[in-house]
């Protein structure tokens, strides 16, 4: 007659023992991983802007190099797309307001003469700091003609809520008619 053996309960010590140790290797596993991941985002993201770093010196902004007045607003690129400059200063951006085109590829770079400014376009997802030293790039697409506001939104002093520009998204013809002999247009011509 067969008798049911008892389990043995220096047995289900030890199994017990094997799936601690299992889930306790997991979970230092995962605090590894996940210090791991701060380690490389704090190295690798930490530095703003976080699309990329790009810097210049805000003292020269006006004598040489991309971002002379003359340099400043809407400019087609060989390829057809836009690439619009904007240099934000106490308490205005330079240019007062920017021209471009609907469903084309447009490039913002913009950048501080002084303190740390911000920019949005209102209806759209643009937004960004604008802090002197760097540049800020992004690249975007109007699908639709329309006005947007161009505001400061980050405090920069006194005159901050005065800090704005206008942009005017019109159809791609209407753009190519503002198009000076420069390749750039401007709301003025
Ligand atoms: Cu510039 Cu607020």
């Amino acid at each position: 007659m067969a008798r049911a053996v008892p389990a043995d309960p220096h047995d289900g010590e030890a199994l017990a023992k094997r799936i601690e140790n299992r889930w306790a290797l997991t979970m230092v596993g995962l605090v590894a991983l996940l210090v791991a991941m701060v380690i490389f985002t704090g190295l690798h993201w930490a530095t703003m802007p976080p699309s990329r770093v790009e810097t210049i010196n805000p003292s020269t902004l006006h004598v040489a190099g991309e971002f002379v007045e003359s340099n400043l607003g809407s400019a087609v690129e060989a390829d057809g797309s836009i690439t619009v400059r904007i240099v934000g200063q106490q308490y205005s951006f330079t240019p007062q307001c920017i021209v471009v085109p609907s469903r084309t590829p447009v490039t913002f770079r913009v950048t501080s003469a002084d303190v740390i400014h911000g920019m949005l376009i209102t209806g759209t997802n643009i937004n960004s700091m604008v802090s002197p030293g760097y540049i800020s790039t992004f690249k975007t697409r109007f699908e639709r003609p329309g006005d947007h506001l161009m505001p400061c939104h980050e405090f920069c002093g006194t005159g901050h809520e005065g800090m704005w520009a206008n942009v005017k998204v019109v159809e791609p013809d209407a753009f190519a008619r503002l198009v000076g002999p420069t390749r750039r247009a401007s709301c003025d011509l």
